[in-house]
C-alpha cells in the first residue's frame, strides 16, 4: 500500500511528498466530461458505480497518492428535507432564513436518505484494493449554514451574517443541527472505510476572528471530537478554510491533523504560525496550471521549497483544479513532485 499520504498527515517521514488534487475528478478530464454527458451530476453522486468510476478516472491517468470520494458537501442537506439542484453551481429550492424555519428542520437518518455515500466508499475501497488511501469529506457546519441560508453561492454570503446579527440563537440552533449531520456523515464514511477525511470550510474566511471563534470554530471542534470509531486514531482529519490567513492560528486549534492552505498563504509563514502542531496541505495556485509545463514545474518546485524539509507536507493545489486545465500541466506537476534529485536515497 502506498501510505505516504497517511504518513505525511501524521507528520511521519516519507520517501517523497505525497500529492493529490482537490477536484481531481472533474471537468478537466475528457473521460469525466463523457461520463457527465451520460448522467447529470446528482445521478453520478447517487449511483455508487458511477461515483466510483469518477473517483478512479484521475488515478488511471496520474500516479496520485490518494483517491477522494465523488460527492458534494451539500448532499447531506437532503436529510434535513432540502431540495438541491446543480447548474453547475448549487441551488437550494427553499433557503432557510428564520428561526421558525430552522426549528422545523428535522433530520432523517443519513444512512437511509443517502445510503449511496457509504456504498460508494466501500466500493471504492474494494476497487482500489489498497493501492492508495480513500479520502472522505464533508462541509463544515458554518459553510453548510452559509449555503442553506443563501440558497446558492454568493460573494460574502450576506444571509448567514444577517441571521447572526438579527438572531444569534437561531444561528446557534442551525449550527447545532448541522454539526450533528456532519458528524453522522463523516462517521458513515469512516465506518465504510474512509482512511482520512477532509472538512471543507470554504466560506469561514468571510468571518472576523471574533465571529469565527464564537460559533464557526466551536462547531468544527465538536465535529472532530464526534468522529469516534475504533479506527478514529488512524483516520487523520484535514481542515481546509481558504482565504483565511487571519484565522490560521485558530484553525490549527480545531483538533485537525492537517491544515489545508489556499494559494494566498505562504507555507513557511503557516509553518511558523501553526508552531509544528499540524501537517500542512497545499498550496499551488490552480491558475498556475494554465501555464506551459516548464512554468508549472517551477511553480510546483517553489511550493515544495517553501514547505521545507520538515515532515508533514501534502502537495495539493490551493483550491479545486480549474475545468480548463491542460492534462500536460497535471503531468508536469506529478513529475515535479517525483523529481529524483529532490529525494536522495
Ligand atoms: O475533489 C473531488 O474530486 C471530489 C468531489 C467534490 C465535488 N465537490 C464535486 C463537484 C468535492 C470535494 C466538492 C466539495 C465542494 N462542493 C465544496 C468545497 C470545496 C470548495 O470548492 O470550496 C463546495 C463549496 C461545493 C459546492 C459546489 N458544488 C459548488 C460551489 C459547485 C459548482 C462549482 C463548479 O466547479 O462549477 C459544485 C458542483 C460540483 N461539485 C462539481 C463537481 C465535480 C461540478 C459539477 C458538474 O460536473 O457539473
Amino acid at each position: 500500500m502506498n501510505d505516504r499520504f497517511l504518513r505525511a498527515c501524521r507528520r511521519q517521514t516519507v520517501d517523497r511528498t505525497p500529492l493529490w488534487i482537490m477536484r481531481q475528478a472533474g471537468r478537466y478530464l475528457p473521460e469525466y466530461r463523457e461520463l457527465r454527458a451520460r448522467a447529470d451530476f446528482l445521478t453520478l453522486c447517487r449511483t455508487p458505480e458511477l461515483a466510483v468510476e469518477a473517483s478512479l478516472q484521475p488515478l488511471r491517468r496520474f500516479p496520485l497518492d490518494a483517491a477522494i470520494i465523488f460527492s458534494d458537501i451539500l448532499l447531506p442537506l437532503e436529510a434535513l428535507g432540502c431540495e438541491l439542484a446543480f447548474d453547475p453551481g448549487p441551488r437550494i429550492a427553499k433557503p432557510i432564513r428564520c428561526s421558525a424555519e430552522i426549528e422545523a428542520l428535522s433530520a432523517r437518518p443519513l444512512a437511509e436518505v443517502a445510503p449511496y455515500v457509504a456504498d460508494a466508499v466501500a466500493l471504492l475501497r474494494r476497487e482500489l484494493s489498497g493501492c492508495v488511501p480513500v479520502i472522505g469529506f464533508a462541509g463544515a457546519p458554518f459553510t453548510l449554514a452559509a449555503y442553506l441560508t443563501e440558497g446558492h453561492g454568493h460573494d460574502g454570503f450576506p444571509a448567514v451574517r444577517a441571521l447572526r446579527a438579527a438572531d444569534p440563537a437561531a444561528l446557534d440552533s442551525l449550527l447545532e443541527k448541522l454539526t450533528a449531520l456532519v458528524i453522522e456523515h463523516l462517521n458513515l464514511q469512516i465506518a465504510a472505510g474512509a482512511e482520512a477525511v477532509q472538512i471543507f470550510d470554504s466560506w469561514a474566511g468571510i468571518l472576523s476572528p471574533a465571529d469565527y471563534s464564537s460559533f464557526a470554530l466551536p462547531a468544527v471542534r465538536r465535529v472532530i471530537r464526534g468522529l469516534r470509531s475504533p479506527r478514529r486514531d488512524h483516520v487523520p482529519v484535514i481542515y481546509f478554510a481558504p482565504a483565511a490567513d487571519h484565522l490560521l492560528e485558530l484553525a490549527s486549534s480545531t483538533g485537525a491533523d492537517v491544515i489545508g492552505l489556499c494559494w494566498r498563504t505562504r507555507l513557511d509563514f503557516a509553518r511558523r504560525r501553526t508552531g509544528g502542531r499540524v501537517a500542512l496541505q497545499g498550496n499551488l495556485d490552480p491558475a498556475a496550471l494554465l501555464a506551459p509545463p516548464e512554468r508549472v514545474r517551477e511553480r510546483a518546485l517553489a511550493v515544495l521549497d517553501a514547505a521545507g524539509q520538515e515532515p508533514g507536507h501534502i502537495m495539493n493545489l490551493g483550491h479545486g483544479i480549474l475545468p480548463g486545465t491542460p492534462l500536460a500541466s497535471v503531468e508536469a506537476l506529478v513529475a515535479a513532485v517525483a523529481e529524483p534529485e529532490r529525494w536522495p536515497v
